[in-house]
């Protein structure tokens, strides 16, 4: 129940059990071809260009800019938190210039601020975090897309799908990327990327990382290509991310956002009910990731605090990041683990260990 990884269904750990299969099976391609379109249905996106990255979610941000950026581009980023910063910090490296737009950390992004900073420098991309994991604050995509003008929006929404509302096509993002250990309940290893027809006219010619070229990759990857052997798969990451993927199809999505929606209000009310106040207001919650202030009184004791509450009840909570460290703690209630038994466990859990 921390910031991710989060638990994995006993299903979806089943499928570690299942023989390896080859990167080249015919059988392991058309799981890959069912992946990609799942992957489409959950992000909702008619994109081709939608696959899994071997690597983690910071591989993907790497993957969408080492192959949609030249040196002097001009990006817009907004920040408000560690991911964004990490954003930032990729794009000044891959040369790009880099315009930030900054808010306090706990803050939501203001996007007629960040848009009018895209115009004004005729950024080639606006980037921002929809759910920012190290704050739990959720950035209004959907109002972004819709100021862009020119720019391309990038969104990082690595903690929102699978759990909050994410409408690629509908939004106007034109490029997303997630990760597969949040609300997807997969293990860490894989990240997942999209990329629209407009996007795909200003993919680089020739990126500075062979590995995360997306034309090569997608050669190997998407159904109806050549299938041409790039890097050897892990298959078996795939299967266990097709397998979490067909669970959210079966409970359906809208299902899965409303499981999620109702164990944060949950989760809400029994902390301030013990006096344990959010850190973000209720308008920008992000909801499979709770922050709150730790109480004054526990703050010396904090990290001694989730060290009992994992030794003793097997529960995990995160400390906060950056200058969030030792005031708030991070509380993740994400794909498996979004229901009203884990808020149970943790309360419980959480009033003996305070006593
Ligand atoms: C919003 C966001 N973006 C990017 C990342 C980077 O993903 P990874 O740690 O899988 O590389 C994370 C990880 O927590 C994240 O929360």
């Amino acid at each position: 129940m921390g910031p991710g990884p989060t638990n994995l269904s006993p299903e979806v750990i089943e499928t570690f059990s299942r023989p390896l299969l080859g990167h080249l099976d015919p059988l392991f391609l058309e799981i890959l071809d069912d992946t990609c379109e799942k992957l489409r249905e959950i992000m909702k996106t008619e994109s081709p260009l939608t696959l899994p990255i071997s690597a983690t979610g910071s591989g993907a941000m790497e993957a969408l800019i080492t192959n949609l950026v030249n040196e002097n581009d001009v990006v817009a980023v907004g920040i408000n938190g560690a991911f964004g910063e990490r954003a930032s910090e990729m794009f000044k490296r891959r040369g790009a210039k880099v315009f930030e737009y900054r808010v306090a950390w706990g803050e939501p992004l203001d996007m007629e601020e960040l848009a009018a900073i895209a115009r004004d420098q005729s950024a080639k991309i606006i980037w921002a975090v929809h759910g920012e994991t190290s704050t739990g604050v959720k950035n209004d995509i959907e109002t972004l897309g819709r100021m862009k003008n020119e720019s391309l929006l990038i969104a990082d929404c690595v903690t929102s799908l699978g759990g909050v509302k994410v409408e690629m096509d509908q939004w106007g993002i034109d490029a997303l990327l997630s990760g597969s250990q949040k609300c997807l309940s997969t293990p860490p290893g894989l990240s997942l990327v999209s990329i629209n027809a407009r996007c795909m006219e200003h993919l680089v010619e020739r990126p500075a990382s062979w590995y995360f070229d997306l034309n090569l990759v997608a050669d190997y990857v998407l159904k109806g290509g050549p299938r041409r052997y790039h890097h050897t798969a892990p298959t078996s990451m795939i299967v266990a991310l097709n397998e979490g993927l067909r669970l959210i199809l079966a409970e359906g999505l809208e299902q899965v956002i409303q499981r999620h929606l109702r164990a944060s209000l949950l989760l809400a009310r029994e902390l301030q009910s013990r006096d344990i106040s959010l850190f973000v207001d209720e308008r920008f919650r992000l909801e499979p990731l709770t922050t709150v202030y730790i109480p004054q009184k526990f703050i010396e004791n904090e990290a001694q605090i989730r060290k009992v509450l994992l030794e003793e009840f097997r529960i995990e909570i995160g400390g906060g990041l950056g200058p969030l460290q030792g005031k708030v703690w991070r509380i993740g209630l994400m794909g498996y683990n979004a229901g009203e038994e884990s808020v149970g466990r943790l309360m419980e859990a959480l009033d003996k260990v305070l006593v």
